[in-house]
């Protein structure tokens, strides 16, 4: 069992290298021009460990195959797509920028593939849950930053793969982002384990608005003196990555240096919109944030939730 646990750490690291090495290929060219194109240095791509995934279906395959790997093998890792009714099984990575995914200790364990072709069915793909690999309980860029954030005090979570890298390149190294799902509660524990108050950053559009109240849902069962979350939303529609290319890192350092706190956003997204005019109104108001409120374990921190419910409502 340990045995084929290792054997799939070899396999998936294999091709990080495959994909590593054919970035710098006569068939990666298109890729570095794109690497070049969205600004990134060649230390940030050595340091992520960047690739290419060919545009081919059996390239890796191929390549796994000659190192002794069995097709059962590449297809519970992730990296080929095979089953009972696909004949041959093929490479799940094509014709992609490829980010690897490292566990806590640096190894690598999965892949996220940004498409080069803007008219490709998803422009991001990540590997499947594997036996190495459960999204929610990782968080990329995670063994990078922790070091980082210990030594700042300071998490910050945003929502891409691009925006960790233009952030590291900026400085920002305490930075690591979900993996194409929303933050999950394992994941908002590993965010705590570097620092109290992570911060998340999100895009300012509406998807951010959303994930951001999700995050909300998420963290108030988990709330305990001391630990907590806190927001950034990004302005104009930008990413993090966007706002550094445009206006620089310190314009970026502006934004997380005046986040708000969990209770600020849980009651925007209660008031806004809502008319709480009438007591009426602000009888229901009350009942939705007492629901919300009511999800907080710690009794301590219900309290004085509790507490700065009343005064806000009742100033
Ligand atoms: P760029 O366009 O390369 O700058 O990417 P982005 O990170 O700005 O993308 P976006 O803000 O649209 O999405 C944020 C994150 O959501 C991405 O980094 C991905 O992890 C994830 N994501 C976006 N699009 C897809 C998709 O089509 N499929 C999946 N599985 N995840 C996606
Ligand atoms: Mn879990
Ligand atoms: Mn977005
Ligand atoms: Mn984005
Ligand atoms: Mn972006």
């Amino acid at each position: 069992r340990e045995d084929a646990r290792e054997r799939l750490l070899k396999l998936v690291e294999m091709s990080a290298a495959f994909f590593q090495n054919a970035l710098t290929s006569g068939a990666g060219t298109e890729a570095r021009r794109y690497i070049e194109k969205r600004g990134l240095s060649r230390p940030t791509v050595a340091t992520f460990r960047l690739g290419y995934a060919p545009n081919s279906k059996s390239a890796l395959r191929e390549h796994l195959a000659q190192a002794g790997f069995t097709v059962e093998e590449m297809i519970s890792s992730g990296m080929l797509i095979g089953g009972d009714d696909i004949p041959v099984a093929y490479d799940r990575f094509r014709n992609r920028l490829m980010f690897p995914i490292q566990d806590l200790r640096g190894r690598t364990i999965a892949f996220g593939g940004r498409a080069l072709d803007p008219d490709a069915p998803a422009k991001y793909l990540n590997s499947p849950e594997t036996p190495l690999f459960h999204k929610g309980h990782n968080l990329f860029n995670a063994h990078r930053a922790r070091g980082p954030a210990h030594d700042k005090s300071r998490i910050i979570a945003v929502e891409g793969y691009m925006d960790v890298i233009a952030l590291a390149e900026a400085g920002f190294d305490e930075t690591v982002a979900p993996l194409g799902t929303a933050l999950t509660d394992d994941q908002l524990k590993l965010l705590w384990r570097m620092a109290e108050e992570p911060v998340l950053c999100f895009d300012g559009d509406a998807a951010g608005q959303k994930a951001a109240f999700r995050a909300v849902e998420t963290a108030l069962p988990l709330l305990k003196p001391g630990q907590s979350i806190r927001f950034a939303f990004l302005p104009g529609g930008l990413d993090p990555d966007d706002l550094i290319r445009q206006k620089g890192p310190e314009a970026f350092l502006e934004e997380i240096s005046r986040t708000r706190a969990l209770f600020d956003v849980l009651w925007e997204r209660e008031t806004k919109g809502h008319d709480i005019s009438t007591p009426e109104q602000r009888a229901a108001l009350e009942a939705r944030l007492n629901a919300l409120v009511g999800k907080i374990e710690d009794t301590n921190v219900r309290a004085h939730y509790e507490r700065e419910m009343r005064e806000t409502l009742w100033a």
